[in-house]
């Protein structure tokens, strides 16, 4: 045995296949179409994944109000083809697929109904790492006798692992709590793609060490570090990897598939899945996504953006950043913007970059650029520096603090409890204020979870307003017509 031989653990590699979720939503907007997986939905029960990843917060979003299908039945509709693979979705824990906390009655609900139409595994997340918003829902997937797996959010300081938040020991102790919880197996969420190859190395073998479930791997190939962080993290034993299947992997997307198989062939970590196979699936997904190309970003060459190498902003947040800068005539000022943003987040407690705390501090970084720092503050900002999104991973600056609260409505001490335990049961309420345009529990937690698009959604499928044409339109090109 050689020395490299020596370090490879003796299982093979699972795979979490990713191209159904995160692979159209990182490349093409979460724009693809149930009825663009039927085609292929059979034979991708046949390649042998340990999972296909369906459904998420993003693709609940873009469904009802983009694409005007109805988010649950697509879980539904591919199991009919997908009978032996089991499904998994992203979660983000008491924020369901939404954007703010739902109470536990939302959250008790709402897994129930993900279990019913056919989810198998649920990935759960907390924006701050803050578990006591991942509690409720991870026990309620047990509860439903499914998989809860457990995920952390990858995010650093510097370029490196290390820092005074995002060291070592502060992944291994997160994780351990989320075994702790009843985990079924631990996943690392990298999401901006910042997991460099030797700090995998390192996270995982300390993981390893400690964790007696699973440990799952999720990265971005965005700063083009992926590739080379999977194949460290399959060297210190990582027991399972996301991939996508090529045409919707690389870019911001997951690592593709097909040359991991090859470099991983013969080797004890080999997931022996068939290659061959897999090349007649890429040929179906390459033709059909031909149709989504305009939703594809292409404005640069690189298919990497490698400025993540240095200012660690997630493409979803510069995007937003630019939208904003341009609405306020001052794109000019993006240099200053980028400066800016580690200060703010620094100020604010070092949250890791993800959704919805990376908007938060994008917006308010843009403000301190234009008008002076923390001379115009949004109401989320004072949301997020009075506790109600948790904890954040180190305090808030306590005179930056009483600033932010001087007026806010909900007072000025910030609360330091579980923020759901400040939220009274919402479904009641709801299900009154819908009536009978909510024909079942779904119809009733598509409106809870996104109340104005939600109800606009419920009037389409129940044919009470027309579909307008930009919701009928395949692609944006049907749009903008001839
Ligand atoms: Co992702």
């Amino acid at each position: 045995m050689d020395a490299c031989e020596n370090e490879l653990a003796p299982l093979p590699l699972k795979i979490q296949d990713n191209t159904f979720r995160d692979g159209h939503q990182s490349i093409f907007a979460t724009r693809m179409r149930t009825e663009d997986m039927i085609p292929i939905a059979e034979r991708m029960d046949e390649v042998g994944f340990w999972a296909i990843e369906v459904w998420g917060g993003a693709t609940f979003d873009t469904m009802h109000r983009f694409l005007a299908e109805d988010p649950w039945e697509r879980p539904r509709a591919l199991k009919r083809y997908i009978k032996k693979t089991p499904f998994s979705m992203l979660l983000r824990g008491q924020n369901l697929v939404g954007y703010r906390h739902y109470a536990d009655d939302v959250v008790n609900a709402f897994v129930d109904k993900a279990c019913e139409i056919g989810i198998d595994i649920f990935r759960i997340f907390d924006a701050l790492n803050d578990l006591r918003n991942v509690e409720s829902s991870l026990k309620r997937v047990k509860k439903n006798g499914k998989y809860a797996e457990g995920a952390i959010c990858y995010s650093l300081t510097g370029k490196h692992l290390g820092g005074d938040v995002y060291t070592l020991e502060y992944y291994v102790a997160k994780c351990r709590d989320l075994e702790a919880m009843g985990a079924d197996s631990i996943c690392i969420k990298d999401m901006a793609g910042l997991l460099s190859p030797y700090d995998a190395y390192n996270l995982v073998r300390a993981l390893k060490e400690v964790l007696a479930v699973p440990l799952h791997l999720h990265t971005h190939y965005t700063s083009g570090m992926a590739s080379m962080t999977y194949l460290k993290a399959i060297e210190a034993g990582v027991d399972i990897v996301d991939t996508c299947i090529a045409p919707f992997a690389m870019r911001s997307s997951m690592p593709a598939l097909e040359p991991l198989l090859v470099t991983l062939q013969d080797t004890p970590r080999d997931p022996h899945l068939d290659i061959s196979f897999l090349l007649n699936l890429g040929k179906y997904l390459e033709k059909m996504a031909a149709k989504y190309r305009p939703f594809k970003a292409s404005n640069k060459v690189s298919v990497l953006d490698e400025g993540v190498l240095v200012h660690q902003i997630p493409g979803g947040m510069i995007s937003n950043l630019v939208s904003q800068l341009k609405d306020m005539k001052a794109l000019d000022r993006l240099d200053e913007v980028y400066d800016e943003i580690p200060a703010t987040r620094r100020d604010l407690g070092n949250p890791p970059l993800v959704t919805p705390i990376s908007q938060i501090i994008g917006a308010q970084a843009v403000m301190n650029v234009l008008f002076g720092k923390y001379k115009m503050v949004t109401n989320q900002l004072k949301d997020l520096v009075y506790g109600l999104y948790g904890k954040t991973p180190s305090p808030v600056d306590p005179e930056l603090q009483k600033k932010i609260l001087k007026n806010y409505r909900r007072g000025r001490t910030p609360i330091t409890g579980r923020p759901a335990d400040y939220l009274g049961p919402e479904l009641d309420e709801m299900r009154a204020k819908i009536g009978p345009l909510a024909k079942n529990d779904e119809d009733l937690l598509t409106y809870v979870l996104y109340p104005q698009t939600g109800e606009q959604f419920l009037k389409w499928k129940y044919g009470l307003e027309p579909k307008p044409d930009a919701v009928k339109a395949r692609t944006i090109d049907d749009i903008k017509g001839p």
